[in-house]
Parts: structure tokens; C-alpha cells; sequence
């Protein structure tokens, strides 16, 4: 099958990853992705994800991952994710929907936040729906819920809210932080986090601590970050990572992240700060760390992780945005 097209009539958009300093873990509600508690992010500025949304007469939605057609699950959920925005636009139409993820392979950096932020917003633009922050923010929620803060540049709370309308996240304000990224291994992750955190709501006897230690916390930080207090931002970001994996580890059966590795990085940040360096860690569902600090601290901090890890740099990132039709046809098919 031929996925040539007129790149005219096509809607396309960019999104980054983020990385979140109060994490998000634990839905209330699965069919509407409404989480437990608010969480923080900040959006990077590296591994874009650059996503195109064309309608087609084929009576089924299509998608095109770098390059090579991909059917089975993740072919499920972009159609679930789909099926809302018909619902939305009142438009039964399908679409053939091309990615292109600049993540290197197998990098353990969770590409459905920027994913899900790009295909919302050209989503949203190939079937005419809003294109305000709010609004797309709250519909890439749908697809993944750290999507939901991808959508916004630099640092963003996302709203836990009650129902549809009241969840989405917005930028807040804060000091400028670098992330440095540190890939410790490289393969897949054995759970997906949907089933992880099934379990661990269903099962973790620390959840409730994890609920309410998490919404005081996310008051603690936004405070923080209006200050500009880089020190307290990473002490509550790791603290908070330190305690979502806890609660994970509790459940039944157990599920355990991080590795030998993981414990290595995690060391060498904490023997760092000891030696005078501001520098703090997190780590999400899976093996790798990112270490959180003032950007002046850069230099010293890839001087110290080295060695122990792939190591890739990050700054505050744009949220997503809409790409020129002339752009998209070299990004998205990788020409
Ligand atoms: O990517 P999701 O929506 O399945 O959620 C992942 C949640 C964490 O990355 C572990 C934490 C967070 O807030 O991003």
C-alpha cells in the first residue's frame, strides 16, 4: 500500500517529552484518564516527535511509524484516541496517520507524552476543533495522560480536575532547570505503566499515602518554583520519585523500575550533591534516571555521570505547535 500523499491537505504538528517533578500515578478514572492528584512537569527541548493527520477514503484509520506501516495494538489506540476526536468533530471520516519519533532507539525516554501531544493537535486542526492550549491539552489527556503536560512549554501543572473539562494542565512560572537525561538501559520496558498503575491502585497498601503526601507536595513545589528555589524544586522532585517508586514496589504482585543501574546513577547524584554540586534526581516507570539542576551546573554534572550512563542534555522545551505543510513532508516521512 502506498502512503504517498498531497502534503497540502495535511495537518501536522510537533511535540517533546516531559519529564515530570511531581509525578502523575494513579487514574480515578481509566475511560476519561482523570488522574488521583495535579502533577508538574517541565517539557524538554530535545527528541521532538513530529506526527501528520490526513483524512482517506479507506474505510480504516492507518498509521505510519517511521515509515513502516504498524498495525496491532498501538494501531488500537491511536483508533480509540480517533474515535473521541470523531465523536467531537461530528465527523465520521478516517485518517492515515504518519509519526516520526526522533527519540534513538530504544533511548527508554517515554515517547507516548510527545505522541500523543502531536497527534492531538493535528487532530485538532485536520478536523477543525480548537486549537487553544486548554483544549488540546485536555483532549492529548485521552490518549496518555503525561500528554496532557506536553502540550504546554517549560514547566506546566496539570490539573487533576473532576470531570473532561476541568482536567488539563497550564504553564506556570519557575526558574529556567536543565535534565540530564541518563540512559541506563536501553530496552523495553517489561510493564507498561496503564498496567502498573492498574495494580498499584488496586493493590498497593501505601496508595492512599501516595495520594495525599502527592497533593501536598504539588503545593510545596508551585511554591518553590514561584520562588525560583532551584534547591527545593530538586529536593521535592526527587523525594516524589523516591515515593512513586515505593508505592509501586508495594504492590501485589510487586513491580519493581529501577535496576542496579538505576541504584548506580541515583548514588553518584546523591555522592555529587555531597561534594557541593546542586543537583537532584527522578526517574520514571522504567530503569532511567534524570538528573535536575541549574543549568550552570551542567558541565559538571555530565562530568560526574559519566561513564555510568548514555547521557543526553535537555532545557525547557516548546509545546507543541503546528508545522508548515512544506516542513512536514521531510520530517514526517524521514525524506
Ligand atoms: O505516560 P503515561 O501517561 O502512561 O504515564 C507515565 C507516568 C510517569 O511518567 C511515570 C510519571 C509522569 O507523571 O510522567
Amino acid at each position: 500500500m502506498s502512503v504517498a500523499s498531497d502534503y497540502s491537505s495535511v495537518a501536522c504538528a510537533r511535540a517533546f517529552p516531559n519529564i515530570a517533578l511531581i509525578k502523575y500515578w494513579g487514574k480515578c478514572d481509566e475511560r476519561l484518564m482523570l488522574p488521583f492528584t495535579d502533577s508538574v512537569s517541565m517539557t524538554l527541548d530535545i527528541f521532538p516527535t513530529t506526527t501528520s493527520v490526513e483524512f482517506t477514503s479507506a474505510g480504516d484509520d492507518r498509521l505510519v511509524l517511521d515509515g513502516a506501516e504498524i498495525r496491532g495494538a498501538p494501531l488500537d489506540r491511536v483508533r480509540r484516541f480517533l474515535d473521541i476526536v470523531r465523536e467531537r468533530a461530528g465527523d465520521i471520516r478516517h485518517a492515515l496517520v504518519r509519526t516520526r519519533n526522533t527519540v534513538p532507539t530504544g533511548a527508554g525516554l517515554a515517547s507516548s507524552a510527545a505522541g500523543f501531544a502531536a497527534l492531538a493537535l493535528a487532530a485538532s486542526a485536520a478536523w477543525r476543533l480548537p486549537l487553544d492550549e486548554t483544549s488540546v491539552s485536555r483532549l492529548a489527556r485521552r490518549g496518555s495522560g503525561s500528554a496532557t503536560r506536553s502540550v504546554i512549554p517549560g514547566l506546566a501543572v496539570w490539573h487533576a480536575g473532576h470531570d473532561d473539562e476541568s482536567s488539563s494542565a497550564e504553564p506556570i512560572v519557575g526558574p529556567r532547570l536543565a535534565m540530564v537525561v541518563a540512559v541506563v538501559d536501553a530496552s523495553r520496558k517489561k510493564m507498561s505503566s496503564r498496567e502498573a498503575m492498574r495494580r498499584t491502585v488496586a493493590t498497593s497498601p501505601y496508595f492512599d499515602g501516595w495520594v495525599s503526601s502527592t497533593r501536598r507536595m504539588t503545593g510545596e513545589m508551585l511554591d518553590a518554583c514561584r520562588r525560583g528555589d532551584v534547591r527545593r524544586i530538586g529536593e521535592l522532585a526527587e523525594m516524589n520519585a523516591l515515593r512513586m517508586h515505593a508505592v509501586i514496589e508495594a504492590s501485589d504482585p510487586p513491580i519493581r523500575y529501577l535496576s542496579a543501574g538505576s541504584v548506580a546513577v541515583l548514588d553518584r547524584v546523591t555522592a555529587l550533591r555531597d561534594a557541593g554540586v546542586d543537583v537532584w534526581a527522578t526517574a520514571d516507570a522504567g530503569p532511567n534516571v534524570v538528573a535536575i539542576c541549574d543549568p550552570s551546573e551542567v558541565g559538571r554534572v555530565v562530568e560526574g555521570l559519566k561513564g555510568l550512563a548514555r547521557l543526553h542534555v535537555a532545557h525547557p522545551g516548546p509545546g507543541a505547535s503546528l508545522v508548515p505543510a512544506a516542513e512536514s513532508a521531510a520530517e514526517v516521512v524521514g525524506a
